[in-house]
C-alpha cells in the first residue's frame, strides 16, 4: 500500500469544504507556477526574501475558477497530452516533446507504485519519450519511491548518491542528465528532496503524472521542476498503463486511489490523498481490453479496495447506505450511495470467464455478505482474501484506529471461512506499535494462531511524521525488541502457514502457468486459485481441451497439478493436464473443500 506542509494545507482544506479548497488549492499552484516559470521572467520579477514581489498580479493571472470548476467535476474523458496545466508562454510545444529522449524508470514499494510507473510511462511515451532498460543509456531518470517505512525512503536516499556519480560523470557531449522523484516520497518530502539532493531535477507526487512532460521541459531549462499537488478526482481513468512485461499473464488494473481511513501509524492519506474510486464504465474497458490481449489474470488495484464507490453517474448517487461488515466502524461519516465494490467485482468478473479475479488491499470493514457470497457463486473470482489485521490486541487495534476489536475480526474470518468455504487468508501486521506491551504482542501471536493465514506480510513499525501515532502517541517500543517480536512472529506464522499449506498435500489444485521457476530450468511455476506459487517439472502431458493431444505448458494455460509436498510458501507437485478454468472449477471447489474443512 499504498504519503509536505503542502500536504497537511490540502488535507485542511479538503475538509473546509469545496470553496476554501479552491483557495487554497490556488494558492498551491501558484506556488508551483512561480518555481517553474522563474527561468522565464525578468529577475525583478523573481522572488525577494522568499516573497515573490508582484504576487498579487501573479495570483490574477494563475488559474480560474472555472479551472477548479473543471478540475472537481467527475473525471470526465480527457484530452491524451497532458492538461494538468497551461504550459508558461516560453515552454513551446516543441519543448513539451520528449524528441526521442530515453527514460529509465525505477519502482520502489508495492503493486501500486508499479501500476503508476505503467501510467507515467504511458504519458511520457504519448509525448515522444523512449524507454531504456540501460542506466547508462538514459537522459532522464525517474525513481517511483515509497514512504510507507523509513526504511524504504533510506533505499532512495542511498540510491540518488549511487546516481549522483553518473551524472557529475556525464561526458558534455551528451544532453544532461535528469533525475527526477515520483510519487509518495516526492508528496512526503518536497522541497527538503530539492533542497537536500541538488541534483534531483524534478518532483512530481502520486497525482501529477499528467504533469511530467512539462516537468521535465522545466527541468530541461536547467531549473528544478516541482508539482506535488494531491487532487479530489483524479484516477488516470483514461491512462492506458503500459504493461512492462509483455509476455505477462497477470495485470493490475487500479480501480481507486488514495485513503480516507487514517489509521493512526499510516502516512498514505498524506502522500497518496483523499480516496477517490474511477468510473466503473473504464475499469470495465480495461479489463475487455486485457482479456483481448489473452491476459489470464486480473488484480483489481487500490489502497482500499473494497471501499470503492463510483460517483460518477447521477442515477446511483441516492441516499442507499453503506453495509460494512458486523462489528465494524470507521474513522470518518458514513458515505452513501454510487457503485459498490459488490457491483464492479460482479461485472468485471463477467467480462470474460477464463480470466481470473483478484483485489488488493482491502479493509476488513468493508465486507458486505454481498461481496462474500459473489465471491462464493462465481468460479473466477479468486477464493482469497487478504484481511489486513495488523494487531491481535484490541487494546493496539483502538491506538491504531482500525475501527474493530480482535473479537469482531476474529468473528468476520468465521463468518468469511463459513460463506466460502476453502477460502485462501492472508494478512498484514506490525511489530512494536506504540504502547504495545508483551501480552499484546502475545495475542498477536495467539491470532496468528487461531487463523492460520496462507499468506502473510509482517513489519516492525516504522513512526512516520505527520501520523495521528506521530503526533498523540509514543513511539516507545525499543528498536531490539520491535525485532525481536516481528522474529517471533513471523517464526509462528511461517508454523501456521506450513501446516495450513500441508493440507493441500494430495489435492489437484488449478494453476495459471506464468513461466519457468527462477531456481530451476526443468521446473515451471505457477499459482494456484489461493494465490500460493506452485512448482511442477516441465514435462508433456494430456491437453483435456483437445483430448488425444499431449502439450507441454506454456505460459497462460491452465494447468491441474497434483500438489506432493508444500511449505510456508510453496506447493509442489506434478502436472496432470492442461484445462480450462470453467471446466475444473466444479473439481477443483469440491476437493479444496474437503481437503481444507
Ligand atoms: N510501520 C510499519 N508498517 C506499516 N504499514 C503501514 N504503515 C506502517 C508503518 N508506519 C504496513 C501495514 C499495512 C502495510 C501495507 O504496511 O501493515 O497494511
Ligand atoms: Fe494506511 Fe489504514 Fe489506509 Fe491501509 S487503510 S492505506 S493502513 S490508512
Amino acid at each position: 500500500m499504498q504519503p509536505l506542509q503542502h500536504v497537511l494545507r490540502a488535507r485542511g482544506s479538503l475538509r473546509r469544504g469545496p470553496l476554501a479548497s479552491v483557495s487554497r488549492l490556488r494558492l498551491q499552484n501558484c506556488k508551483a507556477h512561480s518555481r517553474l516559470s522563474d527561468a522565464a521572467r525578468p529577475s525583478l520579477e523573481r522572488q525577494q526574501n522568499g516573497v515573490p514581489k508582484d504576487f498579487s498580479s501573479r495570483l490574477m493571472n494563475g488559474p480560474t475558477f472555472q479551472h477548479f470548476l473543471r478540475s472537481m467535476s467527475p473525471p470526465q474523458e480527457k484530452p491524451s497530452f497532458p492538461e494538468a496545466e497551461d504550459p508558461p508562454p516560453y515552454l513551446t510545444v516543441d519543448k513539451l516533446l520528449g524528441r526521442q529522449r530515453k527514460v529509465y524508470l525505477e519502482t520502489y514499494g508495492c503493486q501500486m507504485n508499479v501500476n503508476d510507473t505503467e501510467i507515467a510511462w504511458s504519458i511520457l511515451q504519448k509525448s515522444g519519450y523512449l524507454r531504456t532498460n540501460n542506466l547508462q543509456e538514459a537522459d532522464v531518470i525517474l525513481l517511483v519511491t515509497c514512504s510507507i517505512r523509513e526504511k524504504a525512503e533510506q533505499t532512495i536516499w542511498n540510491r540518488l548518491h549511487q546516481l549522483k556519480t553518473l551524472k557529475t560523470k556525464r561526458p558534455r557531449s551528451r544532453v544532461p542528465l535528469r533525475i527526477g522523484i515520483l510519487g509518495c516520497m516526492a508528496e512526503r518530502l518536497k522541497e527538503e528532496i530539492l533542497n537536500r539532493e541538488k541534483m534531483v531535477d524534478l518532483l512530481a507526487g502520486p497525482d501529477a503524472y499528467r504533469d511530467l512532460p512539462r516537468l521535465l521541459a522545466v527541468a530541461e531549462s536547467g531549473q528544478q521542476a516541482a508539482n506535488v499537488l494531491l487532487s479530489l478526482d483524479e484516477t488516470y481513468a483514461d491512462v492506458m498503463p503500459v504493461q512492462m512485461n509483455p509476455s505477462a499473464t497477470s495485470a493490475f488494473v487500479s480501480i481507486m486511489r488514495g485513503c480516507d481511513n487514517m489509521c493512526s501509524y499510516c502516512i498514505v492519506p498524506f502522500t497518496r490523498g483523499r480516496e477517490r474510486s474511477r468510473p466503473v464504465a473504464s475499469i470495465l474497458e480495461e479489463v475487455k481490453k486485457l482479456s483481448d490481449q489473452g491476459l489470464k489474470e486480473v488484480t483489481l488495484l487500490g489502497q482500499n479496495v473494497n471501499s470503492f464507490r463510483d460517483n460518477s453517474e447521477v442515477q446511483f448517487n441516492n441516499a442507499v447506505p453503506t453495509n460494512l461488515s458486523r462489528g465494524f466502524t470507521t474513522n470518518y461519516k458514513t458515505k452513501q450511495g454510487g457503485l459498490r465494490f459488490s457491483y464492479l467485482l460482479d461485472h468485471v468478473s463477467r467480462v470474460d470467464p477464463e480470466m481470473r479475479i483478484r483485489f488488493t488491499s482491502p479493509h476488513p470493514k468493508d465486507f458486505p455478505d454481498e461481496v462474500l457470497q459473489l465471491i462464493h457463486e462465481r468460479d473466477n473470482i479468486c477464493k482469497q482474501i487478504h484481511l489486513p489485521a495488523q494487531s491481535g490486541s484490541s487494546r493496539i487495534l483502538e491506538a491504531m484506529r482500525r475501527g474493530y476489536s480482535r473479537e469482531a475480526y476474529v468473528e468476520l474470518i468465521h463468518h468469511i471461512r463459513e460463506s466460502i468455504p476453502g477460502v485462501s487468508l492472508s494478512s498484514d501486521f506490525i511489530a512494536g506499535f506504540c504502547g504495545e506491551t508483551e501480552e499484546d504482542h502475545l495475542q498477536t501471536v495467539s491470532l496468528l494462531r487461531e487463523v492460520k493465514y496462507n499468506i502473510g506480510f509482517l513489519f516492525a513499525y516504522s513512526m512516520r511524521q505527520k501520523t495521528r501515532a506521530y503526533h498523540r502517541l509514543q513511539d516507545d517500543v525499543p528498536e531490539v525488541v520491535k525485532l525481536r517480536r516481528l522474529e517471533e512472529l513471523i517464526t509462528v506464522f511461517r508454523e501456521e502457514a506450513t501446516k495450513a499449506n500441508k493440507a493441500f498435500v494430495g489435492c489437484t489444485q488449478l494453476v495459471l502457468v506464468e513461466g519457468l521457476s527462477k531456481r530451476s530450468s526443468t521446473d515451471l511455476c505457477g499459482r494456484n486459485d489461493g494465490n500460493l506459487k506452485v512448482i511442477f517439472p516441465d514435462i508433456e502431458m494430456e491437453d483435456a481441451t483437445n483430448p488425444g493431444l499431449t502439450v507441454r505448458a506454456q505460459p497462460g494455460d491452465y494447468v491441474l497439478v497434483k500438489v506432493t509436498s508444500a511449505s510456508s510458501q510453496t506447493l509442489k507437485g506434478h502436472v496432470l493436464c492442461k484445462t480450462t478454468l470453467k471446466d475444473s472449477s466444479t473439481y477443483c471447489s469440491t476437493e479444496r473443500i474437503a481437503t481444507l474443512s
